[in-house]
C-alpha cells in the first residue's frame, strides 16, 4: 500500500490535457532549477571573487557590461515568450469546442457533485466518461463557488452560481480517479469528493443504458419495472408547457410574442441594443432570470423573470430541449 504522498507524486496522467500540462510544468521546473543554480552560483562566485582581501582595499568600481545586460534581458524575454506561446496553445486547445464532444451537466452544491446525463440519468459524486472521446462538462453551482478538480486530468474549473462554466478533457486511460472540490465552500468542503470513472466506449454505452455491471432493474411501488427514465430533453419538453414557455415561444419557427425556440441554440441573435449575442447556455439562463437585459430586436419587452421559479436542474433540462429543436 502506497502512502498518500507517494500516490500524489505518482498521480497518473489519464488525459491528453494531463500529458500536455505535465510537459509544460516539467519544462518550467527544469528551467527553474537551471536558473536557480546559475544565479545562486554566480552570486557565490562573485562574493568570493570580489571579497575584501585586505584592510583598506577599495572596490574595483565596475560600471556594468552592456553585452551581459543585453544577453540577460534578451534570453529572459525569449524564455517568457516561449512559455506564453506554449501555454496559450495548450489553453486554446482545451477551451475550444470539439465536433463530437460528449456533453454532461455538472451541478455543484454544498457538499456534493450532481451529474446530469442527456438521457435523464443522474448521479451523485460519480462521473462516468468514455475513453478516447472529448467530453464537455457544462457546469454551474446551486449555492456558492465550488471548483471541479480532477488531478489525474490536470484540469480544474470553478462552478459559479447563476452562470455556466465549461470544462473540456479527453480521457486516455481507463480507471477510477479522484474528483475534488478545490474551493473552500463551507464546513464540509473537505468531504466534497467523488470519483471519475473512465470506461471503454462500449461500457459507457452500457452505463447509459443502465445495463452496466448488470445492475438489477429498478422496481416501482407496484413491483413492476419502472419506465425508462426520461431524457433531459424530454423532461425539458414537459417543462416548456408546465412553465408556460409555450404561450410566447413556438417550437416550429412561427412567430408568437417572443422568438421561436426552433433552431435557436448556437445561432447569433441581434438585440434591440444593436449588439449581437451567440445563443448559448449562459444567454438562455440569463434571459430566464433577467429577461430585459438582452432583448431580441423586434420583440416587445414582455417576458417575466423566472428567478426562483425554476431550479438549476430544470434550467439544464429546458436548455437540453431547446438544443434538440434543430
Ligand atoms: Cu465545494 Cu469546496
Amino acid at each position: 500500500m502506497n502512502s498518500p504522498l507517494v500516490e500524489i507524486i505518482s498521480n497518473p496522467l489519464a488525459a491528453v490535457s494531463a500529458e500536455k500540462y505535465e510537459g509544460l510544468w516539467t519544462f518550467l521546473l527544469i528551467w527553474g532549477v537551471i536558473n536557480f543554480v546559475i544565479s545562486i552560483g554566480a552570486g557565490f562566485y562573485f562574493v568570493v571573487k570580489y571579497r575584501r582581501k585586505r584592510e583598506g582595499e577599495t572596490t574595483p568600481a565596475i560600471h556594468g557590461n552592456y553585452l551581459v545586460e543585453f544577453l540577460s534581458i534578451f534570453f529572459t524575454s525569449v524564455f517568457v515568450a516561449v512559455i506564453f506561446i506554449w501555454g496559450w496553445n495548450d489553453y486554446k486547445e482545451f477551451r475550444t469546442a470539439k465536433l463530437n464532444e460528449y456533453e454532461i451537466n455538472v451541478l455543484g452544491q454544498q457538499w456534493s457533485w450532481q451529474i446530469q446525463y442527456a438521457n435523464g440519468k443522474s448521479l451523485v459524486n460519480e462521473l462516468y466518461v468514455p475513453r478516447g472521446r472529448p467530453v464537455h462538462l457544462i457546469m454551474t453551482s446551486k449555492d456558492v463557488l465550488h471548483s471541479f478538480y480532477i488531478p489525474a486530468f490536470r484540469v480544474k474549473q470553478d462552478t459559479v452560481p447563476g452562470q455556466y462554466t465549461s470544462l473540456r478533457f479527453h480521457a486516455t486511460k481507463t480507471g477510477t480517479f479522484d474528483l475534488f472540490c478545490a474551493e473552500y465552500c463551507g464546513t464540509t468542503h473537505s468531504g466534497m469528493i467523488g470519483k471519475v470513472h473512465v470506461v471503454e466506449p462500449e461500457e459507457f454505452q452500457a452505463f447509459l443504458d443502465g445495463t452496466f455491471k448488470a445492475k438489477p432493474v429498478l422496481a416501482g411501488k407496484d413491483g413492476k419495472p419502472m419506465a425508462a427514465p426520461k431524457t433531459m430533453a424530454e423532461v425539458g419538453a414537459v417543462l416548456y408547457k408546465t412553465k408556460t414557455c409555450n404561450t410566447c415561444h413556438s417550437v416550429d419557427g412561427s412567430r408568437l410574442v417572443g422568438p421561436s425556440f426552433k433552431g435557436l441554440f448556437g445561432r447569433p441573435s441581434e438585440l434591440a441594443s444593436g449588439a449581437q449575442v451567440q445563443v448559448d447556455e449562459n444567454y438562455i439562463r440569463e434571459s430566464l432570470m433577467d429577461p430585459m437585459k438582452k432583448l431580441v430586436k423586434g420583440y416587445p419587452p414582455q417576458m417575466p423573470t423566472f428567478r426562483g421559479m425554476i431550479s438549476d436542474e430544470e434550467v439544464n433540462q429546458l436548455i437540453a430541449y431547446i438544443k434538440s429543436l434543430k
